[in-house]
């Protein structure tokens, strides 16, 4: 039957759908005033939620060098990009996409060697710590977070009502090993988080460290390797097979340049991934994302030409600010820079966004007070960023 005589015959009948979205105004709101909500009703909200912040991006006002969220500065190429455009097109729009991205999860099991099913991909890795949330943490369970740590974590282990237990970092802004061993003792946690590169930080873990963590801890250690391909060297996948209590999760926001198409993804035993799933929702990858990340696994020689890219920025970025007295620098193993320099760093981000330059102030966390971060660009923004700090340097 061909679609206009379905229209014909449906046309005039009592349940019939409009031909065009009329609307309706008994659905509609009688004022676009603003109802406030009860006390009454606010209370029924669960006090963990309500005692959270929103997580905000502070300062992303349009500005022609943004330097502020450890993004790649190399967008998918134009012919690669209309091509996966193309494709996208032949996609039914109206079909849901698989429950898991399976092709996605395969080729990241390929391409790691890992057994089948010891992958879970999520919208951004930072919707799967949720998940670890979901999966793990009972009310009132100790987590271990070294401090300073990617600030998400934190407001996930009070989300689902877990005792976030900080650890403060050494003099040198490392994670401090020690400690966390002896938080590990005391507290008997069923999870404990690092993040090794680390962000805000810069800094990466000592190897042999993150595996003492992972010995001596009674429940699961989530290794966070977001900045991962910036120093490749040695991974948390090869504790993998000697100890089932680890996860790792990775992201292709940072070296891969898709952070605005969100994926992220965890790996683990497949037994465990089994366990993790079952927290999950369903029909979290969109097709577009699942293609697009497929087509950039195919393309790792282009990734890996941007990250050498990157790294060389990074480092020319990092002696550039070393070379200037009023600056302090920590020597970075990702994607970006932490330094401080002889001025108020709210005063500084402002100084320099009006010089057409983002970058991010680290003050909120207090072992990070008078820091600033800046993502490593291009090596023209890069240089635009220090032409402008040397600028508002000298006020
Ligand atoms: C340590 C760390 N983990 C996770 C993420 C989030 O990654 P995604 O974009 O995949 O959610 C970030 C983003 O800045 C990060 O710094």
């Amino acid at each position: 039957m061909r679609i206009d005589s379905i229209v014909a015959q449906s046309a005039g009948s009592p349940d019939s759908s409009p031909d065009s979205f009329s609307p309706n105004t008994s659905n509609t709101l009688s004022s676009t005033a603003s109802l406030p909500i009860p006390d009454a009703l606010l209370t029924l909200i669960r006090k963990e939620v309500r005692s959270q912040q929103p997580y905000i991006v502070p300062g992303a006002r349009p500005v022609p060098v943004k330097l502020n969220q450890n993004e790649s500065p190399f967008d998918v190429p134009e012919p690669l990009k209309k091509d996966l455009l193309d494709a996208f097109f032949q996609m039914d729009f109206n079909r849901y996409p698989a429950e898991q991205p399976t092709r996605l999860m395969e080729a990241l099991e390929k391409q790691f060697h890992l057994p089948s099913g010891s992958v879970i991909v999520g919208n951004g890795s930072n919707e799967l710590t949720y998940t670890l949330g979901m999966c793990f943490i009972h009310p009132g369970d100790p987590v271990i977070l070294p401090r300073p740590m990617f600030a998400l974590y934190e407001s996930m282990v009070n989300l689902h009502g877990g005792l976030a237990v900080g650890i403060a970092p050494r003099a040198d802004l490392h994670f401090d090993v020690e400690a966390i061993l002896d938080a590990i003792d005391q507290h008997q946690p069923p999870l404990v988080i690092v993040t090794t590169p680390n962000n805000p930080t810069g800094l990466a873990m000592d190897f042999a460290d993150v595996e003492k963590i992972v010995q001596r801890s009674p429940g699961f250690v989530v290794i966070d390797e977001a900045y991962h391909e910036f120093h490749a060297s040695q991974s948390a996948l090869s504790l993998l097979d000697k100890h089932p209590n680890v996860i790792v999760l990775r992201t292709m926001s940072k070296a891969f340049g898709l952070a605005g198409l969100r994926l992220g993804y965890m790996i683990a035993q497949p037994a465990l991934i089994t366990e993790i799933m079952k927290s999950r929702l369903p029909f979290m990858i969109d097709r577009l994302s699942e293609h697009v990340a497929l087509r950039l696994i195919d393309h790792s020689d282009m990734v890996h030409s941007q990250i050498n890219t990157i790294l060389e920025n990074t480092a020319v970025l990092t002696k550039e600010l070393q070379s200037r007295p009023q600056v302090v620098v920590l020597p970075s193993q990702t994607n970006f820079v932490l330094f401080k320099a002889d001025r108020d760093p709210s005063a500084l981000l402002n100084d320099l966004a009006d010089n057409g330059i983002l970058v991010r102030n680290m003050g909120g966390y207090p072992e990070l007070k008078g820091y600033l971060r800046v993502t490593s660009g291009t090596s023209v923004e890069n240089k635009a960023f220090l032409e402008a700090l040397d600028k508002v340097l000298l006020v």
